[in-house]
């Protein structure tokens, strides 16, 4: 396979800059970024270039304005597209459905558009175990019901396997892969790259490491009467870098043919439940901080309960996770001591 040019939307976000490193450590991959720093910053990139030593072409752009986006593809022989760039706040989108609509949605449509126009067949799509909804079966794996979503933001997950099942249906030359994320948190071991939100992050594991470093005064846990071991929500924790290793392998299984359906769906989970007040104790124990906590309401759009059953992604892609809550833990808070002392 000579080397392919891959687009990656979302290139400077949490798990696409991770994505872009694991990618760089292949030699068969160049790399093209496109994001409009909605909720990340150039400075991703700069992390990108100190670990690998590689430097990416990069686009500033809106994917909801294909007129732009277009450039991307005119400029380049795109090989395969990883797509991560979407909104991803489950909370907000209850709030602000139409925000979450309109912009997974329509940068979906152009991407399919202008794949379809410039002949690129290869695209993995950033999806999520929140379009399992509530399950009432545990552990989730492929087969397990899609149920109703409880977000607009799980709901815009669903419709866009969707509409990737419909494109793969209408061209047998299309192929697509659909990776349901369980809860991607922790940083590259390196800790010069992490999840870096913009503004306060709505995700645990930035709350609870930004609460131990002071940038907030209290966590609040959302939600102590669930009907769980310890009345808190339980997830499926899994490592950032852990994921990024599992597109890359998605990548090669389709540019190498070895896909058996042109649309195919895997989970990406550790496959281990954890509780908040697990993951708080996790936290303690490496971090060697006690956190200021307290438990409060339930956040609407929550599911009670869900973790995975990853066999197929290991048995298809050979896939399998290295890191444990430990170090997911670990790497978070070091990523977060990092960014304190640079300022970022
Ligand atoms: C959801 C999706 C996940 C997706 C992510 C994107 C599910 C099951 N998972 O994660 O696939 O990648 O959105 O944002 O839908 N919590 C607190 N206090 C806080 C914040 C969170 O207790 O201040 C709790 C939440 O109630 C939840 C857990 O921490 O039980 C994790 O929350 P969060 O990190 O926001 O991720 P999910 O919403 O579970």
């Amino acid at each position: 396979m000579g080397k392919k040019t891959i687009l990656v939307t979302g290139g400077a976000g949490y798990i696409g800059s991770h994505t872009i490193i694991e990618l760089l450590a292949n030699d068969n991959y160049n790399v093209i970024s496109a994001d409009c720093f909605y909720n990340s910053s150039p400075k991703a990139y700069a992390q990108i270039n100190e670990i690998t030593g590689k430097q990416i072409k990069t686009y500033t752009i809106d994917l909801c304005d294909e007129k732009e986006f277009d450039k991307i593809f005119t400029e380049n022989k795109i090989d395969g597209v990883i797509h991560f760039a979407a909104f991803k706040a489950v909370g907000e989108s209850v709030e602000l459905p139409l925000k979450y609509y309109h912009n997974n949605i329509a940068s979906l449509v152009n991407l399919l558009a202008l794949c379809e126009k410039h002949k690129v067949t290869n695209v993995i799509f950033s999806s999520s175990c929140s379009v399992y909804g509530n399950v009432q079966t545990l552990p989730v794996n492929e087969n397990t019901p899609i149920l109703k979503t409880e977000s607009s933001y799980a709901y815009t997950k669903q419709i866009g396997e969707q509409m990737l099942q419909d494109v793969c249906r209408q061209h047998a030359t299309f192929n697509a892969i659909s990776l349901r994320y369980f809860n991607p948190v922790g940083a590259h071991v390196s800790a010069k790259i992490g999840e870096w939100p913009l503004n306060k992050p709505n995700n645990l594991v930035p709350l609870i490491t930004g609460t131990a470093a002071g940038k907030y005064p209290q966590l609040t846990v959302l939600g102590g009467d669930y009907p769980t071991r310890d009345g808190t929500c339980i997830r499926d924790y899994i490592h950032v870098s852990d994921i990024a290793s599992a597109h890359v392998l998605a990548l090669d299984y389709l540019l190498q043919h070895k896909n058996k359906n042109n649309f195919e769906v895997f989970n990406l989970g550790s496959g281990t439940g954890v509780s908040v007040l697990e993951a708080i104790t996790a936290f303690e124990k490496v971090s060697g901080k006690k956190l200021n906590y307290k438990m409060g309401e339930r956040r609407a759009g929550d599911v009670v309960a869900v973790y995975s059953d990853s066999t197929k992604a290991y048995n298809a892609l050979g896939w399998k996770c290295i890191h444990d809550i430990d170090s997911m833990m670990k790497t978070a808070w070091e990523w977060e001591l990092y960014r304190t002392k640079n300022n970022f």
